[in-house]
């Protein structure tokens, strides 16, 4: 995280001073931008929902996970792809689109590590001894499996040398992949670490397994195929884009029923949520996935994006989506997990709390300074004015943008110290109850389950 938000911040400096890189080619803006967009999505947030999943799976499903090797080299192969990531694209090896710029090698192993994970965690699902599957499993197999897929087919792997397909069906075929990055990748996989750390940090039951399935197969059913409202100026089918516009307005069922789960799982119980730092992260993080959903919604529709489109508006939404969403449960799961995994306490649960506070403050900010200087741009570019008169006016928000995107960044140095401490620090006693820890999540309103009855408490609680 802290190279990631330190590319971005060097990215926000080179738009407010352009010449301050000198023109040295290999940290020039246009290879800044996507080393930083890449570490941030690979090197940051899926790998820390990922960690999570890797630790919640076995114990969702009563079971060791199938290989732990298996495990350790998929994280070797993991940091090999991103110190790949960042050479090639800093030398200029990049294929250009967005999302999907990295070049053959790095696509067969991106490839190749989701195959290795996809089959440990399956393979772990096949040994389970727990028989009710739970849906955190759900939304973390099939992140995996449907990214797999739709990596190959957006970054065109059949054709190594351009990993591009020609004209409109490319920009289709790369929307559909670019748009699964957020909607099969870092949604299911934030989605599965939502369920669960709440119940559990709430110790509550969920609210309800019938909805957290409608929630998910819903959201398999509409988020696969509303790519092409990234493309709404494009000449593109009219069918694709009005079938993209409906299922984007639709987008509200599966997430409002996700939400409603979670949020009544919490009902009353605010009070563990404060008091857990993880908890504080991962709901913080729901609140801004209602957010980033209904913007989204409204963002898909052609009369608003006549505004939006091309400029910074769609930038805070990115910042809302990736870091407010999906970074924040990241950061959440990775403190709720730690002190468990590495049986030893927190190393800070002041510095935590600051962090949290500095993240939250910057997302927020970052919302609004690109929100308005976005609806700048795009009033005047809607009105006819040439760039060179926008772009005085919005420079003042850029300087706002990198002061914010500074915070951003000392956050995450003080995260990393945090963890590097806790990692390092003394251990602490742990006594781990065995169980099944399934139906005591599914404990909900329907299966009739009662927390309490089910006995299957699988805590472990560091003193
Ligand atoms: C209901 C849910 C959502 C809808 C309907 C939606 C809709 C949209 C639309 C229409 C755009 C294109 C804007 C334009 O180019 O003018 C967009 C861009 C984007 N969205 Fe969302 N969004 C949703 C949720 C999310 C979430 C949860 C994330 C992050 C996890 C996210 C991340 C992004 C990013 C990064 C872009 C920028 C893509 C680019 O580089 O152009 N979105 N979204
Ligand atoms: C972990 C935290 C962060 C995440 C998850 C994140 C995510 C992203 C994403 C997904 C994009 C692509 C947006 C798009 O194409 O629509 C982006 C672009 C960008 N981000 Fe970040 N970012 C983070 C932190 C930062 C920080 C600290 C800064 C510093 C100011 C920053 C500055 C930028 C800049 C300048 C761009 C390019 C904007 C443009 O092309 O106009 N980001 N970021």
């Amino acid at each position: 995280m802290m190279m990631a938000t330190f590319m971005g911040l060097l990215g926000a400096t080179e738009l407010i001073a352009p010449d301050l890189s000198g023109n040295l080619s290999w940290i020039v803006f246009g290879r800044v931008r996507p080393i930083h967009v890449n570490l941030v999505l690979f090197g940051f947030v899926t790998p820390g929902l990922l960690g999570a999943a890797f630790y919640f799976l076995p114990r969702l499903l009563d079971t060791d996970l199938y290989s732990e090797g298996l495990g350790r080299v998929s994280v070797i192969v993991w940091n090999l792809i991103l110190v790949c990531i960042v050479l090639s694209l800093a030398a200029g090896y990049s294929q250009g689109r967005e999302y999907a710029e990295m070049i053959w090698p790095v696509d067969m192993l991106i490839v190749i590590v989701f195959t290795l994970i996809f089959f440990n965690f399956i393979m772990t699902v096949a040994q389970r001894r727990e028989p009710l599957l739970y849906v955190s499993v759900w939304y973390a197999c099939a992140a995996i499996v449907l990214t797999g897929l739709t990596y190959c087919l957006g970054n065109v792997i059949w054709r190594p040398d351009s990993g591009a397909l020609v004209g409109i069906p490319d920009a289709i075929l790369l929307w559909f992949y670019g748009h699964n990055i957020f909607g099969l990748l870092l949604t299911p996989l934030s989605l599965g670490v939502a369920y669960y750390v709440i119940p559990r940090v709430c110790r509550s039951p969920l609210y309800s397994h019938t909805l957290s399935l409608v929630g998910f197969w819903s959201l398999i059913l509409v988020y696969t195929h509303i790519g092409t409202h990234h493309l709404l100026q494009v000449p593109v089918p009219t069918w694709l884009k009005v079938i993209a516009t409906v299922d984007s307005v639709g987008m509200v069922i599966p997430v409002m029923v996700v939400l409603i789960n979670l949020w009544y799982t919490a009902k009353g119980r605010l009070g563990e949520i404060h008091a857990d730092i993880g908890g504080k992260f991962v709901f913080t993080g729901t609140i801004l996935y209602f957010f980033v959903s209904i913007q989204g919604s409204m963002m898909a529709l052609p009369q608003v994006q006549r505004i939006t489109h091309f400029n910074n508006w769609v930038i805070a939404h990115s910042h809302v989506g990736v870091l407010g969403f999906a970074g924040m449960i990241a950061l959440g799961g990775i403190y709720y997990i730690l002190p468990r995994a590495v049986g030893k306490p927190l190393y800070s649960r002041y510095l935590a709390d600051f962090q949290y506070w500095l993240v939250l403050i910057g997302v927020v900010g970052f919302t609004v300074v690109l929100t308005i200087a976005g609806l700048i741009q795009g009033n005047a570019w809607f009105n006819g004015e040439t760039i060179y008169r926008v772009l005085p006016e919005i420079h003042m928000y850029y300087i706002v943008r990198a002061s914010l995107g500074l915070i951003i960044f000392v956050a995450a140095v003080l995260g990393f110290y945090n963890i590097v401490r806790t990692i390092f620090g003394r251990p602490a006693e742990t006594v781990v109850v065995e169980g099944s820890p399934t139906r005591e999540l599914l404990a909900g309103s329907e299966s009739g389950l009662a927390h309490q009855e089910s006995g299957l408490a699988h805590q472990e609680v560091a003193s």
